[in-house]
């Protein structure tokens, strides 16, 4: 079969991620961002380019500040839509990134209505959580640094030792990710199941996206593949596993199901989400 040139690009540069934390590579999209900055006051307070790249703007390198607002706004109105969360909830978000949903979140509102309650934002990347701990009001949103290992994601060796969410058992309502479970390989996926379980309160709910293997992304064949098996998981670079990692839904289940939360279900998507409630 011939490669595609999008399946050229991604196995030479397997994540668009890691290119930004190269200083060149910042500077460029960062300048280039600056005249829409100048000439559209409301983009001042996003992220810098170079992070609105790194948590994924679908190869939108230069144009990318609308979708960067409209995701989280979509996925809150589905939260609340659906019951998964209201403004009293208590929230993690894990692999939160620059906080665009923590954002989204903080700036809703309609005469008194507002968000009122905590949200705790969770990532491995150092750049990102001191740029969300500059930019949110503490303490209703605080942020954790996750240890642990990331090709894609970690500057530094990070740690061997499973991460444990520095919050009690049994704090949070609603428990999340967006694009996390797609960057986590076995070991780490599982432990963050069961950090989930353990955070969640009865009838409390989680949501988090991923690759299924079981239905394949629109994506497949051009800009992922899945070539590589690793453990449980297949992946799309040997060099930089993390980059895109993919899942059975029968795996995700069986995870969600030991760590003590049923109710089991799938959305369907370009990544599928898992939901799941704790009894
Ligand atoms: C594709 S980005 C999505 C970010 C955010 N959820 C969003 O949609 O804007 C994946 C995020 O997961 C974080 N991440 C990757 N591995 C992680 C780990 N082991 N623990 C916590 N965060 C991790 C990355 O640093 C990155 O911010």
């Amino acid at each position: 079969m011939a490669l595609k040139p999008e399946r050229i690009l991604r196995r030479l540069v397997p994540s668009g991620a890691r290119l930004t934390y190269n200083p060149v590579f910042k500077i460029a999209v960062n300048a280039a961002d600056w005249p829409v900055r100048r000439f559209f006051p409301e983009f001042r307070a996003l992220p810098p380019n170079h992070l609105r790249i790194r948590v994924g703007v679908r190869n939108a390198v230069f144009r990318n500040q609308l979708n960067h607002l409209i995701s989280p706004a979509r996925f809150w109105m589905f939260a609340f839509a659906n019951d998964w969360c209201d403004l009293d909830s208590t929230i993690i978000d894990i692999g939160c990134g620059c906080g665009r949903y923590a954002a989204s979140l903080r700036d809703l509102s309609m005469g008194d209505l507002s968000y009122r309650a905590h949200y705790y934002g969770v990532d491995i990347d150092t750049e990102m959580i001191a740029w969300c701990k500059d930019h949110f009001d503490a303490p209703r949103f605080t942020f954790f640094q996750a240890t642990g290992r990331s090709v894609t994601y970690h500057q530094g060796s990070g740690s061997e030792k499973p991460y444990e969410i520095p919050l009690p058992d049994a704090t949070a309502d609603f428990v999340f990710s967006t694009s996390l479970f797609t960057h986590l390989l076995e070991h780490d996926l599982a432990n963050y199941v069961v950090e989930i379980g353990r955070l969640l309160r009865p009838g409390g709910c989680a949501v988090h996206s991923f690759f299924s293997l079981d239905h394949l992304p629109t994506s497949y064949g051009g800009r992922h593949t899945f070539r590589f098996a690793y453990g449980e998981a297949r992946v799309e670079s040997l060099r930089q596993p993390e980059a895109a990692v993919a899942y059975r839904d029968d795996y995700i289940a069986t995870l969600f199901a030991q760590a003590g939360l049923d109710e089991v279900t799938f959305l369907g998507g370009e990544q599928r989400t898992v939901l799941a409630r704790r009894s």
